[in-house]
């Protein structure tokens, strides 16, 4: 009898322990709302989400980015479903390697995180026609997002068709799978307007018909004002403090929380400053929010033609904590990782009450959860844009820099606040950017071949029309590419010299008379449209004119965004003797696609044929011109990055496989770009800006996957003319990082024990390599008052050389930290009389 009590206490036991830690035993759970919190198994939960979409890395990397996303402090992965890359064919699937969706979940499952899973089928996303198969658009009488039959009836499909999907694998959370949450539609809510009552009652049966597909978890859609119960809308924007939801009985949620922004062609390079980042998560937390998604915690990079339009670069880097190249950005990741663990140090008092608001002065206030009358965890905030301030809470005072939040666990001690940032740094701005650390291979010019296109109409391939095509309908999709071609008749006495006025609604073309290069116009990201006037010298008899219009990445956003269309709607030539000449309405020739993409120039089938030519001198600055080469695999098991500074505008494969558009040639405006970009005051996305003047992107990704020992075929289609044989691969060997840490710095936030107060009472440095590498060397350890910043640090007028500790701590760890005391590090307490000292390191990573 008692071994049978035993035994039953010890089931009893083994189901508690086994709930706590959540569902990765395959355990179902339940999930609902309230007006608080996502209710899991009965239990409010607050919740740090983070987008990661699994076509913009490789499989192979999945669960090391989820690693690095759980170890910073992430709960919930998000991801939107790719809809025109899972039906490249309408009723014909696709789900393999990239887009292989159910491993992604089970990846997230795996690795005990949730999963929010935005089915769309609208994505947005910067992604090609947001996410919707071209073929979509050829259904008769179809509209898109709108009360229209033929529209709704594919949507519901696909819909059905991925929830199906995830159900027959079990993975939503009451099958005992990571899902907790979907999503239908994306940001309808900012363009209904533009589609009436149309767009009312489509509002009203995508709610309908997501709910009647019975995920048994609950729906959002995001800015989304009206929609309907019990669908929860939730907030999309830089901050989301002060958003309400349209329910008292709704949360507050969050979906999309700019990590930074996203990269166009012919842009400088936008980031956003973590404190201003952790102080938008502070104050949605503090002001009753519960659940929170970095929209990109991870960005990776648009390869191939996924990458949406106009414009949109291949980097999806995002500034976002994990870099494109799946490497640590810090400070970013590690502040975060602070801030998560000091919210989490608040759950239960988030999760019990509302909170109560308390003015401490202008734009000074306290918002307070209580778990009981005398025990509450507080945030304080000073939202002013510039000034900093002392406050009085609870009869303490507390310093509050301008733009911060600090975090009270126990209403009394601040364990965090956001604008003091003590996690480590990395030296350099971008994972290629110290030079220490990167092995760069130039690539032999000697082994270039190359292809030069014919310009205009090759083979039998063309057809003709009497005026100027729409694009996207002719193309479908299938190329970036439509020549139009037009003969220009010039009679004898008719003026030789015109000019040539061409009208686009993008995204660029070049322009050819008579064969040779004349022009080349190009649109932006905001303005897809462009014009081109050029004076041409014709000459008597026929002339030929080909234009070559290309498009970068079909639109993805906007009321209407899928009739945007794109190409040539305007040719007129303009004789100073003979007036306007209008050829929009001549006889046309088309031909979809170059050359090179119909002899398939890219595939390694064709690597060693006869259409490569070499020779002794390799052709540059060359339009429409294809490269070809071979290139060793630098050793390690890291990313390489292929620098194209040198080259034009085109698209770049390895192996077969396109690491996607490049176009270093067009350059940023020179403006707009600040040195230092201060972090207090409203952050958009055009506040902080680096690489004025430069192009938006040289480095391109390719997965480690991709290549293989021995010999990797590159092959390259330049479009405007470049310089192969300055290419160059690049591979991270290493890494220098830092960290500098004062004495009055606050301990790290894990050093706080619940009940006990703050446990250690020093700050620490603490320094981590990334996996694969440890700490092989410290480079420098100052303990005073030491100078400059990380990669230029030199001691100050107060230097206590504190190396031989800090290397018996690190050398030779993957990680370590080190307490910022005079004690720890075998100091005289009374060194540096009268000066606050700090700790400042230098490490060097290595395998
Ligand atoms: C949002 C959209 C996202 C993404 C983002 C910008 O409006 O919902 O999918 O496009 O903008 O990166």
């Amino acid at each position: 009898m008692g071994m049978l009590k035993n035994f039953i206490a010890c089931v009893l036991l083994v189901v508690l322990f086994l709930q706590n830690s959540c569902f990765e035993a395959g355990l179902s759970a339940n999930v609902t709302y309230d007006h608080r919190a996502l209710v899991i198994d009965g239990k409010r939960r607050v919740l740090q989400s983070g987008s990661i979409h699994y076509p913009r890395s490789t499989p192979e990397v999945w669960p090391e980015l989820i690693r690095k996303s759980k170890e910073g402090g992430l709960e919930v992965i998000e991801t939107y479903v790719f809809w025109n890359y899972h039906e490249p064919i309408r009723g014909q699937y696709y789900f393999e390697g990239r887009f292989d969706l159910v491993r992604f979940v089970k990846t997230v499952q795996e690795a005990g995180l949730f999963l929010h899973l935005r089915i769309g089928p609208y994505a947005c996303a910067e992604w090609n026609y947001g996410g919707f198969p071209v073929w979509l658009h050829f259904i008769p009488g179809i509209q898109f997002r709108t009360t229209n039959n033929p529209f709704k009836e594919e949507m519901k499909r696909f819909l059905a068709k991925i929830i199906d999907l995830m159900k027959q694998e079990n993975l939503f959370a009451s099958q005992g799978g990571p899902i907790i949450l979907a999503q239908v539609e994306n940001e309808y809510g900012n363009v209904e307007w533009a589609y009436g009552v149309g767009g009312e009652l489509y509002v009203k049966w995508a709610a309908d018909t997501a709910v009647n597909l019975n995920t048994s978890v609950p729906w959002v859609m995001c800015q989304q004002e009206d929609a309907p119960d019990p669908i929860i809308n939730t907030c999309n924007g830089f901050y989301c403090d002060g958003f309400t939801p349209n329910s008292p009985s709704k949360p507050i949620m969050w979906t999309e929380n700019y990590s930074g922004w996203f990269l166009s062609f012919g842009y400088a390079v936008p980031f956003r400053p973590v404190e201003d980042l952790a102080f938008a998560v502070a104050r949605f937390f503090e002001t009753g929010g519960t659940f929170q998604n970095y929209y990109m915690y991870f960005g990776g990079t648009n390869f191939g033609r996924t990458a949406g339009g106009p414009l949109v670069a291949t980097s999806y880097d995002y500034d976002a904590p994990i870099d494109e190249y799946g490497f640590i950005r810090q400070p970013k990741w590690g502040h975060l990782r602070e801030l998560h663990k000091a919210i989490k140090l608040c759950e239960e008092y988030l999760i019990s009450s509302d909170p109560t608001h308390q003015k401490l002065g202008a734009k000074l206030e306290a918002h307070i959860y209580h778990k009981s009358s005398n025990d509450c965890a507080a945030f304080l905030a000073n939202y002013d844009s510039s000034s900093d301030a002392n406050v009085t809470f609870n009869g303490n005072v507390y310093f509050l820099p301008a733009w911060s939040v600090s975090i009270l666990p126990d209403c009394k001690n601040v364990v965090f606040n956001t604008a003091k940032v003590i996690s480590q740094r990395n030296n350099g701005d971008h994972p290629f950017a110290q030079q220490k650390n990167v092995n760069e291979l130039l690539l032999a010019s000697s082994a270039f071949s190359w292809y030069e296109e014919k310009v205009g109409i090759s083979g039998n391939r063309s057809f003709v029309r009497p005026d100027l095509a729409e694009q996207i309908n002719t193309t479908k999709d299938t190329s970036d590419y439509l020549w139009y071609t037009a003969s220009i008749h010039v009679m004898p006495g008719q003026g030789k010299e015109v000019f040539l006025n061409i009208e686009s609604l993008g995204h660029a073309a070049l322009v050819f008379v008579n064969k040779k290069l004349v022009a080349f116009g190009y649109g932006n990201h905001d303005f897809a449209n462009f014009l081109i006037n050029k004076k041409i010298e014709l000459n008597e008899g026929i002339n030929t004119l080909d234009i070559l219009s290309m498009m970068v990445g079909l639109q993805n956003y906007g009321a209407w965004f899928d009739v945007a269309g794109a190409g040539l709607f305007s040719v007129i030539l303009i004789d100073l003797k003979n007036g306007k000449r209008d050829i929009s309405s001549g006889e046309w020739i088309y031909q979809v696609g170059v050359e090179g993409e119909y002899i398939g120039l890219d595939k390694i089938s064709l690597a060693n044929s006869s259409f490569w030519k070499q020779g002794s001198t390799l052709p540059v600055n060359k339009s429409l011109i294809w490269y070809k080469t071979t290139f060793l695999a630098p050793e390690g098991k890291g990313p390489l990055a292929l620098n194209l500074a040198s080259m034009g505008k085109g698209q770049a494969w390895v192996n077969g496989q396109s690491i996607g558009r490049y176009w270093s040639a067009y350059l940023a405006p020179s403006t707009g770009c600040t040195k230092k970009c201060d972090y207090r005051g409203s952050y958009d996305a055009s506040k902080c800006q680096k690489h004025c003047g430069q192009p938006a992107q040289t480095l391109y990704h390719i997965p480690r996957t991709w290549v293989h020992p021995g010999e990797n075929l590159l092959v390259i289609h330049e479009e405007l003319g470049g310089d192969p044989s300055k290419i160059s691969l690049l591979t991270k060997t290493g890494q220098h990082i830092c960290s500098f840490v004062s004495e009055a710095d606050p301990p790290p936030v894990d050093s706080w024990k619940p009940n006990l107060g703050v446990v250690s009472s020093s700050p620490q440095v603490r320094l981590a390599c990334e996996r694969g590498w440890h700490i092989a060397a410290i480079n420098f350890a100052s303990y005073g008052i030491p100078e400059g910043n990380c990669g230029s640090f030199r001691p100050g007028a107060c230097h206590m050389d504190v190396l031989p500790i800090v290397q018996k701590a690190c050398v030779g760890q993957i990680e370590c930290s080190i307490p910022v005391s005079s004690a720890y590090l075998g100091v005289s307490a009374g060194a540096c009389p009268g000066l606050l000292k700090a700790l400042a390191v230098e490490a060097h990573c290595s395998i």
